[in-house]
C-alpha cells in the first residue's frame, strides 16, 4: 500500500495503485504523489523509462487512478513529514485506470470547504486521510464490540426495521404500506420492544449495531439516522450492567487510544449532576461549579434577585477563574444573549481585577456585599463571577452553557483527556411544556421500589433505576433496569395516563409477552456515532458517518429525500393534498 514502504525495503520491486494526490513534470522527470487509504509515496518516472511510459506520466493530473511498478530506491533529498519520507519508487510501468476530472473539492485533511459541497462529494471528501482514518476508527470501535460481547456470552440478534412506534419519545419516521393501504410501519427509534421481548425468550444477553431513526432537530451530536450499540441482560441490575460496560469502555480504550482508563468510573446521581454542573451530562475536565446563591442575596436591596427568591425560584452562580480579562462588556454581552435562549432573562456579572470590584448590578450592592458573593463563590483576583435567578430548570441550564462555554473560551477543553462517568438515579417522570406527565427515559424503566409511594404524593420526585454513561459533557449511553412485574407495569402506565386501551395499542405485544414469565432484566444503548467522535476529538458525528445528512435532513449525495411517482403512490393509496 502507498502508506507502507519503508528504508528497509529499498531495492524491491513493487506494485502500487491509488490516485494521483500531486503530479509534477521537470523536463525528463515526473514526481507523483501516489495516494490510497493508507498514505503517500513518491513515484519517480525518469528519462531511463519507455518513451510511451513517460508521455503517459506527464499526461497525469490530480485524481487519475493509476496503477505503476518500479523498485524502491533511497531518497536522495528525504521528506521527514511522511513516513514513507526516506523512499520513492522508481517506475518502469504504468496503467492509467481512469482519468479525472478536476475535482470540485481539495483533496486536503484542512480544506475549509463549505460542508454541503463536501456532503454532496462525499466520496472525494472521504478519500481525505483524516476521513479514512475516521471509517477505519469506527470500524475498530465496533470489532471491539463484537468481540468483547461475545467474549461475555452476548448474542448479536437483528430486530425488525419495519415495526410500530417504540417508546423513545421522539417523532418517527414512517413508512407507508402496500399491502395494508392507509397503514404505516414506524422505522424504530431503538430495538427497545424487541431486546425486551429477547429477554422473555431467553437470549439471557443480547446486542446488536444497529440503526435507530429519530426525525428531531438535527445538532452536532443528532443525526435522524444513527447507529446504537444496543444490549440487553437478563437477571442483571443496575451494577452488573455498569460493571460490564465499564470493561467494554476498558477494553476500547486500549485497543483504540491505547490509553489505560482507570475503572470504577465516578458515579453521581442526576440530582447532583445538575446541583453542581447544571447538567445531567457533566463535563468534569474542569472544576468550574455552580453555587447556590439564595442565601446570600436573601433580603438583598435588588429586586429582580428579591422577587425570584419571592417566587419560590433560585439564584445560581459560577466563578470563572481568570474571565475578568477574558470578557469584555462586548464579550458579555454575547453572553447574555445566548443565556437568553436558555430562559434567562439577564446575567449579572462581578468582577474582582487589580482596579478593584466591579459589577453590572454595582448600583444595588455596596461593596461589602459584592465582596461577600465574590468570596462565596471562592473569587480571587482576575476572577469574574456570572450569576442567573429564575427557576431551577433556567439557572441550571444556563450557567450549565456558560460554564463549558467559559471553559472553551479558558482553554480548558482537552481533547485528549476523557473524564467516563455515570449518572444514576434520573427523576422517573418529568414535565412536558404543556404540563403533561411523561416517562424520562421510557415507561418500561423501574422506580426505586422502596419509593413507589411517590406515585401517590410526589410524582415527579420519584426516582428510576435509569444510567446514563457521559463522556466529556455528552450523553454517550443510556439505560435502565426494567420492569417485569406486570401489576407495576399497569400502575405505571396509569401514572403517564394511558388507558387501558392506549396501553393495548401501543405496547400490546410486551403486555402480552410479559404474562409468560419474564425474566428481570436490564440494559442499556450507547450512541456509535458519539463514541467515535469523542475517541477522535471531532466536533460533529457527522465527520464519523460515511455518508451523514445534512441540516435539513437531506442525503446530499443521493438527493433524498425526493417525490414519489405517481404509479407508487396509487399503489400505496396515497393522494398528495394540493396545498
Ligand atoms: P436513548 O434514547 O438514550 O436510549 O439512546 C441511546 C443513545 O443513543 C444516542 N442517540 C443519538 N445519537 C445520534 N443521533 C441521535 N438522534 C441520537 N439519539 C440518541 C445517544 C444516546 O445516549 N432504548 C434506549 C436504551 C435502553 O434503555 O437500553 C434508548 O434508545 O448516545
Amino acid at each position: 500500500m502507498c502508506g507502507d514502504l519503508r528504508i528497509s525495503d529499498v531495492d524491491k520491486n513493487v506494485v502500487l495503485n491509488g490516485w494521483v494526490a500531486k503530479a509534477r513534470s521537470l523536463g525528463g522527470l515526473v514526481f507523483v504523489d501516489l495516494r490510497d487509504k493508507t498514505g503517500i509515496t513518491q513515484i519517480t518516472f525518469n528519462e531511463d523509462v519507455p518513451e510511451d511510459v513517460l508521455e503517459k506520466a506527464k499526461s497525469l493530473r490530480s485524481e487519475y487512478c493509476i496503477g505503476i511498478k518500479g523498485v524502491v530506491k533511497e531518497r536522495s533529498s528525504k521528506n521527514s513529514n511522511i513516513p514513507t519520507g526516506d523512499i520513492e519508487v522508481f517506475a518502469d510501468e504504468i496503467e492509467i485506470y481512469s482519468a479525472s476530472e478536476t475535482p470540485p473539492i481539495y483533496i486536503k485533511d484542512d480544506d475549509n470547504v463549505d460542508d454541503n459541497l463536501r456532503l454532496k462529494y462525499r466520496y472525494l471528501d472521504l478519500r481525505k486521510s483524516k476521513m479514512q482514518r475516521n471509517l477505519t476508527v469506527r470500524h475498530k470501535v465496533v470489532k471491539c464490540a463484537r468481540d468483547y460481547f461475545d467474549e461475555h456470552g452476548f448474542t448479536e440478534v437483528e430486530t425488525p426495521m419495519l415495526i410500530k412506534p417504540t417508546p423513545e419519545g421522539a417523532r418517527d419516521y414512517i413508512v407507508p404500506s402496500r399491502v395494508h393501504n392507509g397503514s404505516f410501519y414506524a422505522l424504530p427509534q431503538s430495538p427497545q420492544m424487541f431486546k425486551q421481548l429477547l429477554m422473555v425468550a431467553g437470549t439471557d444477553r443480547y446486542f446488536q449495531v444497529v440503526k435507530c431513526f429519530r426525525d428531531e432537530d438535527l445538532r452536532a451530536d443528532r443525526q435522524p439516522e444513527f447507529t446504537q450499540i444496543d444490549l440487553e441482560m437478563s437477571f442483571a441490575g443496575v451494577d452488573d450492567v455498569i460493571e460490564v460496560q465499564e470493561g467494554f469502555i476498558k477494553k476500547v480504550m486500549k485497543e483504540v487510544k491505547g490509553i489505560d482508563v482507570e475503572t470504577p468510573f465516578p458515579r453521581i446521581t442526576y440530582a447532583e449532576a445538575m446541583e453542581r454542573y447544571g447538567s445531567d451530562k457533566p463535563d468534569t475536565r474542569f472544576d468550574i461549579e455552580l453555587i447556590k446563591l439564595n442565601e446570600v442575596f436573601d433580603g438583598c436591596g435588588f429586586e429582580v434577585f428579591t422577587k425570584t427568591l419571592a417566587e419560590g425560584g433560585d439564584i445560581r452562580g459560577i466563578c470563572v477563574p481568570g474571565g475578568a480579562s477574558l470578557y469584555s462588556r462586548k464579550k458579555i454581552d454575547k453572553l447574555v444573549t445566548e443565556v437568553k435562549h436558555y430562559g434567562a432573562k439577564g446575567l449579572v456579572w462581578i468582577k474582582n481585577d487589580e482596579s478593584g470590584i466591579s459589577s453590572s448590578v454595582g448600583k444595588f450592592f455596596s461593596e461589602d456585599e459584592l465582596k461577600s458573593v465574590l468570596e462565596k463563590c471562592g473569587a480571587g483576583t482576575g476572577d469574574i463571577v456570572f450569576i442567573v435567578s429564575g427557576t431551577s430548570k433556567i439557572t441550571y441550564d444556563s450557567l450549565g452553557f456558560l460554564r463549558r462555554k467559559a471553559a472553551g473560551d479558558l482553554g480548558l477543553l482537552d481533547d485528549e483527556q476523557f473524564n467516563f462517568l455515570w449518572v444514576v438515579d434520573f427523576p422517573m417522570f418529568e414535565e412536558d411544556e404543556e404540563g403533561n406527565i411523561k416517562a424520562m427515559h421510557h415507561p418500561f424503566t423501574q422506580p426505586k421500589l422502596d419509593e413507589l409511594d411517590k406515585l401517590d404524593n410526589d410524582i415527579l420526585g420519584l426516582r428510576a433505576n435509569a444510567y446514563d454513561i457521559v463522556l466529556n459533557g455528552v450523553e454517550l449511553g443510556g439505560g435502565s433496569v426494567r420492569i417485569h412485574d406486570q401489576e407495576l407495569q399497569k400502575r405505571m402506565f396509569k401514572a403517564l395516563g394511558l388507558t387501558d386501551e392506549e396501553c393495548k395499542e401501543k405496547f400490546g405485544f410486551l403486555i402480552e409477552a410479559f404474562k409468560y414469565g419474564a425474566p428481570p432484566h436490564a440494559g442499556l444503548a450507547y450512541g456509535l456515532d458519539r463514541l467515535v467522535m469523542l475517541l477522535l476529538g471531532e466536533k460533529s458525528i457527522r465527520e464519523v458517518i460515511a455518508f451523514p445528512k445534512n441540516q435539513n435532513a437531506e442525503c446530499p449525495v443521493c438527493e433524498a429525500p425526493a417525490p414519489a411517482g405517481d404509479g407508487q403512490l396509487d399503489e400505496l393509496g396515497i393522494k398528495l393534498s394540493d396545498e
